[in-house]
Order: C-alpha cells, then sequence, then structure tokens
C-alpha cells in the first residue's frame, strides 16, 4: 500500500489590501457589519497582469523549495479553480508551462471544496502506482469575477492561491478518509451565470452574468447543516474520535459557520484555525493557504492528525481527515484493515451518531439565531436602517 505524504507546502497572495474601511467608501457597509456578520477584516485583491497561474506558480515554486524538489520531480499537477486564467487552455496547463515542469496537469472545478477534491484525487493516483510526485494547488482570482457595486458579495472574497507536493510513502500518512458530496439542487443559490447556457454577449454582461451571484442566507443554512456533520462522520471513517484531532483546518468563508461547526463537532477553538480576517474567501485557495500557515506557525506537528473540511459551489462539499508526516504510533497495513481500528471505526460510529444528534438539537436553533440577529439589528438601527 502507498500513501501520500504532504513534503512541501506554500502559499502566494497578492501584496494589496483591501480593508472594510476601504469598501465603507465602495458601497454601503460599515467595518462593524462586515466583522460582526463575517469575521473579515481585509482581503488581498491581485491587480491587472496577477492572474490565477500568476499565484499558482509562486505557490508551488513555495511548496517545491519546502520539498527540496525542482519542476522536473513533478509527476503530474492537479489544480482546483473555478477562476482560470481563460476559459480554454486549462489553467493547469499554463501553471505547468510558467512553471517549466513536464508533466501530466488538470484542472478541477469544485468552487470552495476544489482543493480537498483535488489532495483526495492524488491520493487516489498515489495509491495505485500510477504516480510518485503530485502538485496540487488551490487557486483563484475572484476579485474579476465580483461586482463591486454588490455589498452582499464584494464584502466576501479576496485572491490567493496554495499549493502542496504529496509524495508516495510506505509508511502510513497522508489522507485516511474522505467525503465527498455534491447537491446540485442549490445550484443557483451560489453561481456566475456566465457560460455556454449564457454565452458572453453584450447582453449577458449588462445582465451581470459575469459576476458571482449568492443567496447568502441559504448557503449559511446550508454551510451549517453540511460542515460539521460531514467531518465527524470522515472522523469516524478514520477509526479516530474527535478527541483525537490536533486541528481542524476548515473552508474560510465566514467565522461564524466555522464557531458553530465546531461546537456542533465538540471541538475547542483552539483546535480550529482560523485566518478569515486577513484574506476573506479566497474560494479554493482558502484551505492551502490556512494549511501553510498553520504549519509555518507551528500549530502542526509531525504526526498531527488535521481535518480539512469545505462547503462552496455546486452546492458541494468534502471533508478529509489527513496525517501530517509521519505519527510514531503507526496504524497498520492500510488505514482501516487493522483489526483494531475496525473496532474503534465501529465505536466511533456510535460516537459520531451521538454527536449527530447534538448537532440536529443545534441546527434547529440556526433559523431562530438568523432571526433574533436580524431582529436586533432591526432594532439597533431604529428604522431598519443598515449601520452606516
Ligand atoms: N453591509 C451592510 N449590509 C449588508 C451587506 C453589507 N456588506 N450585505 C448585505 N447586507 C444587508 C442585506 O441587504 C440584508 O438586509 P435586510 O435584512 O434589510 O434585507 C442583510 O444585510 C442581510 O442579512 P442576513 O442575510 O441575515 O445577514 P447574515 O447575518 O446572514 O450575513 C452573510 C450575510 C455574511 C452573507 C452570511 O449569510 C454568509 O456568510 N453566508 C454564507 C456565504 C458563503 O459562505 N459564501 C461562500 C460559499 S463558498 C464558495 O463556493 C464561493
Amino acid at each position: 500500500m502507498l500513501y501520500g505524504r504532504i513534503i512541501g507546502w506554500g502559499k502566494a497572495v497578492p501584496d494589496k489590501i483591501l480593508t472594510n474601511s476601504d469598501l465603507e467608501k465602495m458601497v454601503d457597509t460599515s467595518d462593524e457589519w462586515i466583522v460582526t456578520r463575517s469575521g473579515i477584516r481585509e482581503r488581498r485583491i491581485a491587480p491587472e497582469g496577477v492572474n490565477t497561474s500568476t499565484l499558482s506558480v509562486e505557490a508551488s515554486q513555495a511548496a517545491l523549495a519546502q520539498a527540496k524538489l525542482v519542476p522536473a520531480d513533478i509527476d503530474l499537477i492537479i489544480v482546483a479553480s473555478s477562476s482560470p486564467d481563460h476559459l480554454l487552455p486549462a489553467v493547469s496547463s499554463e501553471i505547468q508551462h510558467q512553471l517549466g515542469a513536464n508533466c501530466g496537469a488538470f484542472t478541477l472545478a469544485a468552487g470552495c471544496t476544489g482543493f480537498v477534491y483535488a489532495l483526495v484525487t492524488a491520493q487516489q493516483f498515489i495509491a495505485t502506482g500510477a504516480y510518485r510526485t503530485i502538485l496540487v494547488i488551490g487557486a483563484e482570482v475572484i476579485s474579476r469575477n465580483i461586482d463591486w457595486t454588490d455589498r452582499n458579495t464584494c464584502v466576501l472574497f479576496g485572491d490567493g492561491a496554495g499549493a502542496v507536493i504529496v509524495q508516495a510513502c510506505e509508511e502510513a500518512t497522508g489522507v485516511m478518509a474522505f467525503e465527498l458530496g455534491s447537491d446540485g439542487a442549490g445550484a443557483e443559490h451560489l453561481m456566475i451565470p456566465l457560460g455556454v447556457a449564457n454565452p458572453a454577449t453584450h447582453d449577458a454582461v449588462d445582465k451581470g452574468y459575469p459576476f458571482i451571484r449568492m443567496n447568502g442566507r441559504e448557503v449559511f443554512k446550508f454551510a451549517t447543516r453540511t460542515l460539521a456533520r460531514s467531518a465527524a462522520e470522515t472522523i469516524g471513517r478514520s477509526g479516530l474520535s474527535i478527541h483525537d484531532i490536533d486541528l481542524m483546518i476548515p473552508h474560510q468563508a465566514n467565522a461564524r459557520i466555522i464557531e458553530l461547526a465546531a461546537r456542533q463537532m465538540g471541538l475547542p477553538m483552539e483546535k480550529v484555525f482560523v485566518n478569515i480576517d486577513k484574506y476573506g474567501n479566497t474560494s479554493a485557495a482558502s484551505i492551502p493557504i490556512a494549511l501553510t500557515e498553520a504549519i509555518e506557525e507551528g500549530r502542526v506537528k509531525e504526526g498531527d492528525k488535521l481535518v480539512l473540511v469545505g462547503f462552496g459551489a455546486g452546492l458541494t462539499w468534502a471533508s478529509a481527515v489527513v496525517q501530517f508526516g509521519l505519527s510514531e504510533k503507526p496504524a497498520g497495513k492500510g488505514w482501516l484493515a487493522a483489526p483494531t481500528r475496525t473496532v474503534k471505526a465501529a465505536q466511533n460510529k456510535i460516537g459520531v451518531a451521538a454527536r449527530t444528534a447534538s448537532m440536529r438539537a443545534s441546527l434547529m436553533l440556526v433559523p431562530l439565531y438568523t432571526r433574533v440577529s436580524r431582529k436586533q439589528r432591526h432594532e439597533e438601527n431604529g428604522n431598519g436602517q443598515q449601520p452606516k
């Protein structure tokens, strides 16, 4: 059995910082509204000429340097992105060329969930022995698809890229278990309408089809239904319990969503990595950027068990339990093969069911919570006017 060990990591964000007070001058919003509703204080915006491929190459070079490898060592490149440089060719080929790699490359689009999908995909190529060293990237320049007059969306997003190098290893490491999910019934809640169904005509541009449209309330409800359940399910599948998890690295879309998920799981916030205040929602880049920062800040140690969990356009979700590096207590041949792990998995199924029941109770509070916060806001603002 071959496992995919994460041996390199890197990130790249544009230098230009757009703060909440900058946004106050652009749309009818306030720093107070953005911070309390989302936890975001600032985000990075790519200037003209800096594209998804540019940030991807920078993040990949950092990951290669960390792994002490050169582009020629890469056997495959998988890029998760919903904001490619062009509709054709795939941005993965542009990255492969700019990086100077000589290998296959493809792009995978699964919204903000894309990086977890890509990491799990890389693991499959390694497990079969098809490839030895894979570069996995999550990258977005989503600012180009934002309507900067729409306060519902423009305050939430930012640009960036994160990359990891995954290499074949005979000792147990890397992705221990995962869940990939999709519910296209919710597609309309988060979309950029431009595409084959709405070709790029003047009319399409006038209608705002190149820009993100989001029903924030529906996406919020979806996230609070999904994030904790998926993470708990995957932890159970890995044969671990919540207490075995050293750090959860969730998709950084909204600090309230992250805190609610942690509460539902019974995971203390000290075990959750949050950097949304600095970058906003960087979509598929958010988890690899957060993973890189968590490692650089010493929050991740050799052998640690991590949960990566995301949700996004599709609607999609994905979670993976990942062991970083090698553990002093090896899990045996095959994560779930050893009898002890099978017993542990069965025990944890009971734990997962109990946690899911408690999550249901807290999920029932979400509509109430939303109603109360809206009522409070209404009272604070007199006639329901937005705070200036
Ligand atoms: N500044 C001030 N007021 C605003 C702003 C703003 N920037 N944006 C919206 N509002 C107003 C609206 O007009 C609305 O006013 P109304 O109640 O008078 O109609 C009100 O604020 C919105 O209220 P709520 O929807 O109750 O606000 P909520 O507390 O739910 O927060 C938010 C909104 C932050 C968008 C939240 O719903 C959210 O985070 N949803 C999830 C979004 C998300 O995660 N998207 C990314 C998915 S990942 C991907 O694939 C890209």
